[in-house]
């Protein structure tokens, strides 16, 4: 069941306090992957989400994210686009600059990668403020192409970056497993 996968999922992401920096509680997911069973289940379960949101392209966003979104495009016999930080693809790229709390950042994503007509499932491993999947959602429209969804492990819902990347979604589905 759901709640079942909840409580796996759970159990294997472990809490580190003040990482990286004093008053953060970090949630690390490498216990999760760790461990085959839970990783399947995790893979699985993004898989069907892709299934139902009707996607044809799978994003993953850098660094975890392409860990978890890498074999659930393979198992779902779509292809994978990286979403990457600045200056890391090759070719002609777009670019979304967003804010951090301290600064800004920038994450790109190669042109010819999507177009339209394709429907995107984006996958991430943590939602905290909606600003990188908010980024992604702008990238992905700039290229032509409609997003399916957003799935990712979990959402830190204290951090409300559902009620921000909801304004943008335009009623696609955001699912935290
Ligand atoms: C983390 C996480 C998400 C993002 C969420 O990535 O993996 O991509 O931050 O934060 P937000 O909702 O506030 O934008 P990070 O930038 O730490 O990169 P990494 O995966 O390369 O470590």
């Amino acid at each position: 069941t759901a709640e079942e996968l909840r409580e796996l999922l759970l159990s294997r992401i472990r809490d580190v306090a003040d990482y990286p920096q004093p008053g953060v509680m970090f949630k690390d997911i490498t216990p999760l992957l760790a461990d085959p069973d839970a990783f399947r289940a995790l893979t699985g379960a993004l898989v069907e989400e892709c299934r139902r949101s009707g996607a044809t392209k799978i994003v993953g966003l850098e660094a975890r994210g392409f860990i978890l979104a890498a074999p659930v495009a393979v198992a779902a016999g779509i292809g994978f686009v990286p979403v990457r930080k600045a200056g890391k693809l090759p070719g002609a790229t777009l670019s979304q600059g967003y804010d951090l709390e301290y600064g800004t950042a920038e994450i790109e994503v190669h042109a010819e990668d999507l177009a339209e007509g394709d429907r995107v499932a984006v996958i991430d491993d943590v939602l905290a403020t909606g600003g990188t999947a908010e980024a992604a959602v702008e990238l992905i429209r700039r290229a032509g192409a409609e997003v399916a969804g957003v799935s990712v492990l979990m959402e830190l819902g204290f951090l409300d970056g559902r009620a921000r990347l909801e304004k943008v979604l335009r009623g696609a589905p955001l699912t935290a497993l």
